[in-house]
């Protein structure tokens, strides 16, 4: 026995933190590499570490490296240690759609800008409870009665273009940058009942737009980072694209903070969306909301329904720009509805503009084609475990199934590499639609789904009966991925149309 302590007195405690830590990082190993996870395929290092995915978010293009490694490896990927992607549409029902059991996953967690809101609250009570008082915002009634006000900022985008192309020898323009002004701008309108008047400067004079790109993109990286060294990420100063990143988010908080007070103190009697949260009842307490909770909803809501409207018009604007008998197509379906030329001001009414085929099978194939929202939306197996697309996922594993993968699957789309508005317009669509969900679906579905349609079939239908434009490039169009899918630029060469009375 005392032959034992003797041993035990002579080892230095640094050689047994060290025996601990190897045998810590042992038990880690032969989990990640024989645990229930580890039959499923995938890149070699996401089977011990989320490094590998949270490098392809750093390089803004998880969705396309996750898509290679479904070709390579099958419709299960392990993308980290803890986190299966599944690239199969029976999938998404089971882990999207009503009463799935399955919840948000921590990634959504340090995307909090001042108290969890809508869009980023785990816990199905708390999102639960504020849906049932934001979705009148949203009502039908509502966004009817928002339209000429939208009406407007389209106006003011569209005599921005006319004084453009009034410019000797034509002119380029960069739809990248003018539909971010009119998003913004809209989104700014319909939120705090003022837009940020970048229409009219021309201008991002609150550099708004890359505050929220460079948000973006650091959060879609953090968010795949186990919770611990998440708050250092901050003085990661090797690579400014960290504090930079993470920098934006609070700039973030304060224009929307700007706005909000602005806004507050001004008793407008629009009703905008703050209105509805000044007025809106707690559906538990009946209790009005507090402040915090008003501000963060007001600030989210400059981010889900701003850059995701714009990017998916800019890419409408890249591609049929590129398809010079698409474009005419249109022509011809918005001076049936529209004869004539239409004065500088008129503005496509939504009636008109949402039953038009050509136009609603453009947008259509443009959101399947080239998803503004490609990612996998984390969430976690529930208790117990479920079985998905066929396999036993063991609970508490992250999934996620990628709509880009889902949109390019050649089981519902013939040819999915091929851009081609006819597959919405001839027989019967419901197959293509159940493979079709750019808003996703399910009570976490995109809320502002039918104001995002609204606007982008008002703005797009104006944009082609005025103006005809050719993409000033051959080149293919370069993306970055944040949470969203953004072009990096989109210049075309843009003319107005001339019609004679009777076209
Ligand atoms: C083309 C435009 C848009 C696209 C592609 C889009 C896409 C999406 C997607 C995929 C989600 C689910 C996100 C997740 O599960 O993590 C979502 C949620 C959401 N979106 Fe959109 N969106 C668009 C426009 C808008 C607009 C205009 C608004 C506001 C006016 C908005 C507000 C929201 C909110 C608040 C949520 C969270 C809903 C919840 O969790 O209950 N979005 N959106």
């Amino acid at each position: 026995m005392s032959a034992l302590l003797g041993l035990v007195e002579r080892i230095s405690p640094y050689a047994i933190l060290v025996a601990i830590s190897v045998l810590i990082i042992l038990r880690t190993l032969l989990r990640y590499l024989f645990g229930p996870l580890s039959k499923i395929p995938g890149p070699f290092a996401a089977k011990f570490s989320s490094l590998w995915i949270v490098y392809q978010c750093r390089l803004a293009r998880r969705s396309m490296s996750v898509l290679r490694q479904h070709e390579k490896y099958g419709p299960f990927v392990r993308i980290a240690p803890n986190h299966i992607s599944i690239s199969d549409r029976s999938a998404l029902e089971t882990i999207y759609g009503h009463h799935s059991g399955f919840l948000k996953g921590p990634f959504y967690e340090d995307m909090c800008l001042v108290e969890p809101v809508l869009f980023n609250t785990r816990d199905p009570r708390v999102h639960q409870r504020k849906r049932k008082y934001l979705s009148p915002a949203f009502s039908a009634k509502n966004l009817n009665d928002y339209e000429p006000h939208m009406s407007a900022q389209i106006g003011k985008l569209m005599t921005c273009i006319h004084r453009h192309t009034q410019a000797d020898g034509g002119v380029q323009i960069d739809f990248n940058e003018y539909f971010n002004y009119l998003a913004f701008d809209v989104i700014g309108d319909y939120a705090f009942g003022k837009s940020f008047g970048f229409l009219e400067k021309e201008e991002d004079h609150l550099n708004l737009i890359n505050t929220i790109d460079a948000r973006g993109e650091v959060l879609n990286a953090l968010g795949h980072l186990p919770g611990r060294p998440r708050p250092l990420m901050k003085y990661f100063y090797l690579d400014s694209f960290w504090p930079k990143g993470l920098q934006a988010t609070s700039d973030l908080a304060s224009i929307g903070k700007d706005a909000y007070y602005q806004r507050r103190d001004q008793q407008d009697s629009r009703k905008d969306l703050l209105s509805f949260l000044f007025n809106a009842k707690d559906p538990d307490t009946g209790a009005p909301l507090s402040e915090t909770e008003i501000i963060a909803e007001s600030i989210s809501f400059i981010v889900g329904g701003s850059d995701t409207t714009s990017s998916t018009m800019t890419n409408v604007v890249d591609i049929v720009s590129r398809f010079p008998e698409i474009q005419k197509q249109l022509e011809l379906e918005l001076d049936r509805v529209f004869p004539g030329p239409m004065p500088m001001g008129w503005v496509a009414d939504f009636q008109t503009v949402n039953q038009l085929p050509i136009l609603n099978a453009v947008v259509r194939e443009t959101m399947r084609f080239k998803p503004t929202s490609s990612t996998g939306l984390e969430r976690v197996t529930p208790e117990g475990g479920k079985i998905i697309a066929g396999m036993f996922i063991p609970e508490g594993t992250l999934v996620s199934v990628p709509t880009l993968n889902i949109h390019h699957d050649k089981s519902a789309f013939r040819n999915p590499d091929r851009f081609d508005i006819s597959r919405w317009m001839n027989g019967d669509s419901s197959n293509r639609l159940e493979s079709f969900y750019p808003f996703s679906l399910g009570p976490r579905a995109c809320i502002g789904r039918n104001f995002a349609w609204m606007e982008m079939l008002k703005t797009l239908g104006t944009l082609f009966k005025l103006f005809s434009i050719e993409r000033a490039t051959t080149l293919d169009t370069e993306v970055r991925e944040g949470f969203f899918v953004k072009n990096s630029e989109c210049k075309v060469k843009i003319t107005r149309r001339v019609l004679s009375r009777g076209s």
